[in-house]
C-alpha cells in the first residue's frame, strides 16, 4: 500500500497561517455568506500581476463600463456585448460572480440617443427604444449574472428628495422605473434586480426619497431585489447611520449591497490619513457584516492607479486597497484583520 506522505505539524500550522496573512477576502467573506467584490475592466484583467490578485481576493466583478447603454448600444438597436462577456468569461472561469452594471442611467449614454429632444410628444418611441435596450441586454446575460443594476442614480440631489430630471423622467415620467424593472424580470426572471444610487449611504433626504420609491415600487408589484449604496467617501466621512440605513432598506424584505465602495485622501498622503482610511473601510465593512441582509461589499477598483477624475480634480485619490504596485496597504490589512476577527 502506498505510504501516506504526513506533514509536520509546524508546517500544517505554518501554511495555515501564511495562506490567511497573504490574502484571500473573498474566503473569509465566503465563510460568513458574503462576497467581496472588485469593479474591473477586460484590459485590467488582461494584466497578468492583476488578475492574479484580483483572482485571489475577490469573488464578485462588477465590468466598471463595459455593460453600460454608451458601451453595448453604440448604435440604435445594434448591440455589442463583447467587452462584458469577457468579464463573465473571466469570472465563470476563476468562480466569480457578475453583478451587471447598469441598464437605464442619465450618464455614458450613446451619441444617437442623446441627441434627440425626448418629450412627451414622442414619448412612445423613446419608450419602445428604452424597453428593446432592457430586454435584449437583460436577455443576452441571462443566467450569467447574479444581480443587476436596473437602474442607476435617479434620484436627484435635491433638499427635497426629488427624482432626477433627465431625458428619461422628462419624456416618460416616473414609470420608467417600473417599467425598467418589470421589463428586465421579464427577460431575466432569475437575476436579482437593484437599485443602485449615490450620497444615499446614511440616513438623508436622499435615502429617505429611495426608501419611498422602493415602497412604492413593492406596492405596485414591481419586482425589486436589491439597494446598492455605491459609498464614493472621502477618508473621515463615513455616516454615522451607515448601519441603520442598512437596516431599514433590508426591512423591506430585499437584500443591500456596498456596490462601489473608495474611500479617497488627500493628495500627497500622510500615514496619519492612510490609517484613518484603514479605520473607514472598516466602519463600512462591519456596518455590512452586522446587517445579515448586506450580502456584500464591492470596490470600485483594485489598486491606486485607478484614480476617478472627480477625485483627481479635488486633489484626492489613493481610494483603494491596494497601493499602485498591488502591494497591500493599511487599509487592506484592517479589511483583513477585521474579516479574519468574524466568526
Ligand atoms: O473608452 C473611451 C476611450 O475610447 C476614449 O478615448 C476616452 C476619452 O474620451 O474615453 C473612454 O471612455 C471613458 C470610460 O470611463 C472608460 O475609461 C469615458 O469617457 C468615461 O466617461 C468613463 O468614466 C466612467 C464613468 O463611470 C462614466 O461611465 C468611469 O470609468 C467609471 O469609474 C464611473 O463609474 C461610475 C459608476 O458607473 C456609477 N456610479 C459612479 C461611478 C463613478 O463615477
Amino acid at each position: 500500500m502506498a505510504s501516506t506522505f504526513k506533514l509536520p505539524l509546524f508546517l500544517l500550522i505554518a501554511c495555515s497561517v501564511t495562506l490567511s496573512v497573504n490574502g484571500q477576502l473573498k474566503t473569509l467573506a465566503e465563510a460568513q455568506k458574503r462576497y467581496v467584490g472588485l469593479a474591473t475592466t477586460p484590459a485590467d484583467l488582461a494584466q497578468a500581476d492583476y488578475a492574479a490578485v484580483a483572482d485571489r481576493e475577490f469573488d464578485c466583478f462588477t465590468p466598471e463600463n463595459q455593460m453600460k447603454w454608451g458601451e453595448v448600444e453604440k448604435s440604435k438597436g445594434v448591440f455589442n456585448f463583447s467587452e462584458g462577456d469577457k468579464i463573465v468569461t473571466h469570472a465563470q472561469a476563476h468562480g466569480q460572480k457578475v453583478r451587471g452594471h447598469t441598464l437605464v442611467w442619465h450618464n455614458h449614454l450613446p451619441a444617437w440617443l442623446e441627441a434627440t429632444k425626448w418629450t412627451t410628444s414622442n414619448a412612445a418611441e423613446l419608450k419602445a427604444i428604452l424597453q428593446n435596450h432592457v430586454t435584449k441586454q437583460a436577455a443576452h446575460f441571462k443566467g450569467k449574472l447574479y444581480a443587476l443594476d436596473v437602474v442607476n442614480e435617479a434620484i436627484s440631489d435635491n433638499a427635497n428628495g426629488s427624482l432626477r430630471s433627465d431625458l428619461f423622467l422628462d419624456a416618460l415620467g416616473k414609470e420608467y422605473i417600473a417599467d425598467s424593472f418589470r421589463w428586465a424580470h421579464e427577460a431575466d426572471p432569475d437575476v436579482k434586480l437593484y437599485y443602485n444610487e449615490y450620497g444615499a449611504e446614511g440616513v438623508n433626504h436622499k435615502s429617505d426619497a429611495m426608501l419611498q420609491m422602493i415602497k412604492d415600487l413593492q406596492a405596485a408589484k414591481v419586482p425589486i431585489h436589491g439597494a446598492g449604496f455605491q459609498s464614493h467617501f472621502s477618508s473621515g466621512s463615513v455616516p454615522t447611520t451607515l448601519k441603520q440605513n442598512l437596516e431599514r432598506f433590508a426591512a423591506l424584505g430585499i437584500d443591500v449591497a456596498i456596490t462601489e465602495l473608495d474611500i479617497r485622501v488627500k493628495l500627497p498622503s500622510t500615514a496619519a490619513e492612510l490609517e484613518q482610511q484603514a479605520k473607514d473601510y472598516v466602519t463600512v465593512f462591519r456596518a455590512c457584516w452586522e446587517v445579515p441582509r448586506c450580502v456584500g461589499v464591492t470596490m470600485w477598483g483594485m489598486n491606486d492607479k485607478h484614480v476617478a477624475q472627480w477625485e483627481a480634480d479635488q486633489g484626492q485619490g489613493m481610494s483603494l486597497l491596494f497601493d499602485a504596485n498591488n502591494k497591500e496597504k493599511p487599509a487592506y490589512k484592517a479589511v483583513h484583520d477585521f474579516l479574519s476577527s468574524q466568526k
